[in-house]
């Protein structure tokens, strides 16, 4: 028997029993007449001893051990003199009487604790080393925890798991497809799924009625702390279903994981926001409302003094930051670097400053005297003590830039907690977005989804300003989760492609399967996918998905540690019918 017990489980009620244990070393302390060696294992550390008095060869053997051996022990469990009341295990020690060496290590290329002096890199290439960390460790046991009660709360909702293929055609969900080339339909390809989504409505086809998978999709686009090449997808739809059913039960599942895994409740209805109002007042569609801070328009009041910036601008509007009035040149030089970053792309910042004697301060001084400066403070709500920033210029971008500046002031003023949580319905999203460059219109979600029945006619004629029924779920200004009630009728959804630039041909190539299957009885359906690294890493006060992955990609979307992406031979070309050609 390996061992009788695990390294976190013994006791004070222990002492006196005789266990045998199997771990790694953490770290070992030769006193000279003692050594002390911290065991360690999945669920915590064990202190051994090893006298020298009582047996010197042992004790000579236990000095020899290096970080990160694997050994066994026998030995007594006894009160230790010394207690570690921060170890659940701290009141005991194993008087070691066996030591079995059951395989040595290398010295580990950075330490194994919770602080490493290892960097990222290393880190990633080592990554078997590093999941021994309790932080990942923590992260990887919270994810399993959180899958486990995500099929817990389907399950007593009447949903089936239901596993969809991997080797796919593609799905248009507005990111690049990874390809397999498929050996026996030489010069023909596979794709990876981004989404199961053709597959779960066919399944509504099929009478399936409430689906979940927890699923891998894969997706080439560029990379973010939020974004891995392969992520993993809380997937679910529902037949005969309204939005207001889907947000119920979605809601109730997020609820649940929150009751069960953190114990916080959440008593009342998630806050619902439309996108315009999102956009508006937040300057994006994944509002981060753990603080105020709201985006005000002044574009009428500030017009017509002369100013061309604000003069020439569809758009003037700012945010108040309360008590800030007495921000330094340097400080708001900084902000205005800031907005200038390629990234928010806003081409300066004005501001005012609401003194606490009621003064008012700002870089446009020549243009605004103190009583138009009141007009402003007093629509954006600035009470003495406040500081106004400012954009002008185009409306979408302008809202966006403010959005980003919100979110960096949050920053700095410690307004964004890690462990408060709250989550939002986004809703009501525009069904399509014109693309400039493109010339055309896209799917904001994508081409399944069905416009709200009220803006249907709007299709012909302003196709712009049709609304869909989609929705997103928000929290701490994460989009950790979105979905749709889907188009169920070959008529609506051949417009749908036709809206999007496809012919009839092209429309039937890529999706005559789902076409053809809504002439077959498709039911009324619709559903979500959440984000699950997403919800993890939240859930785990993480910023990046990458710490609760076991196995991530690094931001060039490479495995370091197995070496791939990475070339194949030259018969694997052939068999496979290509040729390579790297320009
Ligand atoms: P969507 O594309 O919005 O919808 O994706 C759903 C959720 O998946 C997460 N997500 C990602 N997480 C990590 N890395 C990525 N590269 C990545 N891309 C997306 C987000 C997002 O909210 N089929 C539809 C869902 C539906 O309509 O039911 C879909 O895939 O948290």
């Amino acid at each position: 028997m390996y061992r009788t017990h695990n390294c976190g489980e013994l006791r004070i009620q222990d002492v006196s029993k005789s266990v045998v244990l199997s771990g790694w070393i953490q770290r070992s302390r030769d006193l000279g007449g003692m050594t002390f060696i911290d065991l360690r294992d999945r669920y915590g550390i064990t202190q051994l001893v090893f006298n020298m008095d009582a047996n010197a060869s042992l004790c000579n053997e236990a000095r020899k051990l290096g970080r990160e051996y694997v050994v066994q022990v026998e030995g007594t469990v006894t009160e230790r003199s010394n207690k570690n009341p921060k170890m659940p295990t701290g009141d005991i020690e194993i008087i070691v009487e066996k030591l079995t060496v059951l395989n040595a290590s290398l010295t580990p290329p950075f330490t194994i604790e919770n602080e490493t002096d290892g960097g990222e890199e290393i880190r990633m290439k080592y990554r078997y080393l590093d999941l021994r960390r309790e932080p990942l460790k923590n992260n990887l046991l919270l994810r399993h925890r959180m899958a486990f009660e995500v099929r817990n709360y389907f399950n007593m909702n009447q949903f089936i798991e239901i596993e969809t293929p991997v080797l796919i055609k593609s799905t248009p969900e507005g990111a690049r497809d990874f390809v397999v080339p498929s050996r026996v339909n030489p010069g023909q390809f596979y794709a990876l799924p981004q989404s199961p989504q053709t597959f779960k409505q066919l399944l509504m086809i099929a009478g399936y009625d409430r689906y979940v998978q927890i699923v891998k999709c894969f997706r080439d686009e560029d990379l973010r702390a939020d974004r891995q090449p392969e992520f993993t997808q809380i997937d679910c739809e529902m037949s005969f279903v309204h939005q207001q059913d889907i947000l119920d039960m979605f809601e109730g599942m997020v609820k649940h994981l929150f009751k069960t895994v953190k114990n916080i409740e959440f008593s009342e209805p998630f806050p619902r926001m439309t996108y315009d109002e999102a956009m508006e007042q937040y300057g994006t569609d994944k509002p981060d409302i753990r603080f105020g801070m709201p985006i005000t328009e002044i574009t009428s009041i500030a017009k017509g003094k002369g100013f061309g910036v604000i003069d020439s601008a569809a758009y003037t509007g700012g945010i108040c930051v309360h008590g800030c009035s007495e921000y330094s040149r340097k400080q708001l030089d900084e902000l205005t670097e800031y907005v200038k970053r390629p990234q928010i792309g806003a081409k300066g910042l004005l501001y005012v400053k609401y003194g606490t004697d009621g003064s008012l301060k700002s870089s446009v001084d020549k243009f605004y005297q103190p009583d138009e400066l009141k007009k402003w403070a007093d629509a954006i709500k600035a009470q003495p003590g406040d500081l106004l920033l400012i954009m002008a210029g185009e409306k979408i971008s302008t809202l966006k830039a403010l959005g980003e500046l919100r979110l960096e002031m949050g920053n700095r003023l410690n307004l964004r907690p890690k462990d408060v949580f709250k989550p939002l319905w986004v809703l009501d999203f525009p069904l399509l977005e014109w693309d400039e460059e493109a010339k055309r219109y896209f799917a904001m979600h994508h081409p399944f989804t069905s416009p709200k029945t009220d803006d249907i006619e709007l299709l012909d004629t302003q196709p712009g300003k049709v609304r869909a029924n989609a929705y997103d779920m928000v929290i701490n200004g994460t989009e950790v989760g979105g979905g749709s009630i889907r188009i169920h009728n070959e008529d609506l959804q051949k417009k749908m492609f036709s809206l999007l630039g496809f012919t009839d041909e092209e429309a039937q190539r890529q999706f005559g399967f789902l076409m053809h299957a809504f002439r077959y009885g498709a039911p009324p359906h619709g559903g979500i996918a959440f984000g699950f690294d997403r919800l993890v890493a939240i859930f785990a006060g993480e910023d990046s998905i990458r710490d609760v992955i076991a196995f991530p990609k690094n931001n060039a979307a490479r495995d370091v540690m197995i070496d791939t992406p990475s070339e194949i031979t030259a018969e694997q070309l052939k068999e496979l019918s290509i040729k390579i050609d790297i320009r």
